[in-house]
């Protein structure tokens, strides 16, 4: 299958906070940004293999900063790496606040999608061309990403991530 670059895969999201969305201190619920979040990663996935796809997992979501009432939300997202028939999509949100003109970072995450055929099989995707040295970084990454959400998942064993041990096992 041929490659596609990663930057063909780039979604950047926008929606405002509005009181609907926010806890009881004024703030963005979790949850709903999460659910942005998925949106804008399943996006970068289907543009990557123009399949359906699916949420497979979702990697250490942590909240450095609060988002606020009337504040826009801002995601990026865009593939890192495909592997045979799943795909981890990096995303990044900002917070940004309108009025006075700054933006802050929000979060910082990598999830997992799988392509499905029309029978809901998993399917084969194009592999993932890199462009610029950070594409790079996050692709050799997401290998090691891999083998330690598939351990956490229990669908590897420890012994077989050869990668990630290394990062540990020093010969
Ligand atoms: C994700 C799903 C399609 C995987 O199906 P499966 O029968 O386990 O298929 P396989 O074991 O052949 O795995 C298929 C791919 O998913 C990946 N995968 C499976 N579980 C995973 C997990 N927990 N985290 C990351 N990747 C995972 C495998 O590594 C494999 O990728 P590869 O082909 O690139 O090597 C299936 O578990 C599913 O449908 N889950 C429900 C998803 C869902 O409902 N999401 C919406 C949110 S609730």
């Amino acid at each position: 299958m041929e490659g596609r670059k990663a930057s063909e895969s780039f979604i950047i999201m926008n929606e405002l906070v509005l009181p609907n969305d926010t806890n009881t201190f004024g703030n963005l619920m979790g949850g709903r940004l999460m659910y942005w979040m998925d949106i804008a990663a399943s996006m970068a996935a289907a543009r990557h293999c123009n399949f359906p796809c699916m949420t497979a997992s979702v990697d250490n979501l942590s909240f450095k900063n609060a988002i606020k009432l009337g504040n826009v939300v801002h995601i990026e997202a865009k593939i890192t790496r495909a592997f045979n028939t799943s795909m981890e999509i990096h995303l990044k949100v900002w917070g940004e606040d309108m009025l006075h003109q700054y933006r802050y970072e929000s979060n910082e995450a990598y999830f997992t999608f799988v392509a499905l055929d029309p029978t809901g099989k998993p399917r084969s995707v194009p592999p993932v061309i890199t462009e610029t040295e950070q594409e790079k970084q996050l692709f050799d990454g997401a290998l090691r990403r891999r083998q330690l959400r598939l351990i956490l998942g229990g669908k590897m064993k420890p012994d077989d991530a050869n990668e990630l041990k290394a990062l540990f096992i020093k010969e």
